[in-house]
């Protein structure tokens, strides 16, 4: 454990990372499997194992330099349109990286979390996701939070719903409505909302993503496909993250 930590420290040493100032909440988008695949002539599937790899790797990095919240983005509302083998090739692969790796995340005293309407996604991914939620539950390491079948849109529509039902009933006072009682009914209430957010693969959109919590998010864009994304990269975009200005509208 020690030797990993200083392995990991010199990491972010050689990238500028100061170990102070890491972010609180980082959140990502971990896009580029497909083409990463695609490029080495490969059936999408091998770029999404591989993705899985670096989810490994950033997710217990991230815990061990001391991240208080990490949330992923692995499945989006609008990832159903994809054709169905590709859909249940990612549904095996997150059943399978939660029975290979919940021990281990449990042993870091990682909390493992969903962000999504998951009563959607099929029988065995909500199990075994029930599984490793409910062992994970009392920690008090680092909340992992995995966004699946996550859209942004329909967060802020569930919350607002959640909300009305409470006026009509008489729990809430539209008086007592505010920001801070809205993001409360999100998906991320009781989270602060993330600091950075990083998309790998070269794109330079949200694609739904946390469009409320990431108003005063710091966006880094990474060229890398997220198969290619290592501890490197993301030291690398922890360093961008701290040469940015934060001024939230002030001067
Ligand atoms: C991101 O990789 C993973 C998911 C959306 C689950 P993609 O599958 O979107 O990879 P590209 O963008 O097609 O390369
Ligand atoms: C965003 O990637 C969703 C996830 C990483 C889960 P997409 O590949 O689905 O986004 P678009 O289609 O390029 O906007
Ligand atoms: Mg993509």
């Amino acid at each position: 454990m020690k030797k990993e930590l200083n392995r990991l420290q010199a990491v972010l040493q050689k990238n500028g990372v100061d170990t102070t100032r890491l972010p609180v909440h980082v959140a990502i988008i971990m896009d580029g499997n497909g083409r990463w695949a695609e490029r080495r002539g490969l059936p999408r599937a091998y770029g999404h194992r591989k993705g899985v790899e670096r989810l490994c790797d950033i997710t217990r990095m991230s815990s061990d330099i001391g991240i208080k919240v990490l949330t992923l983005y692995a499945f989006s509302t609008e990832n159903w349109k994809r054709p169905f083998e590709e859909i249940d090739c990612l549904m095996d692969l997150l059943v399978e990286f939660l029975r290979k790796k919940t021990e281990e995340l449990h042993e870091n005293g990682v909390i493992i979390r969903t962000l999504g309407n998951c009563s959607q996604l099929p029988g065995r991914a909500q199990d075994e996701l029930e599984l490793s939620i409910d062992k994970t539950r009392q920690n008090t390491g680092m909340i992992l939070n995995l966004a699946l079948n996550y859209g942004g849109r329909s967060e802020i529509v569930a919350s607002v719903k959640k909300i009305c039902s409470g006026v009509m009933e008489g729990s809430i006072r539209l008086e007592d409505i505010d920001e801070m009682k809205f993001s409360d009914h999100l998906y991320t209430g009781g989270l602060p909302d993330p600091d950075v957010v990083i998309r790998t693969g070269g794109e330079y959109r949200l694609s739904n993503f946390l469009l409320y919590q990431a108003a005063y998010s710091e966006m880094i864009f990474a060229k890398p496909l997220w198969p290619d994304f290592d501890e490197n990269e993301y030291a690398k975009a922890l360093k961008e993250f701290q040469n940015r200005k934060r001024k939230y509208g002030a001067i």
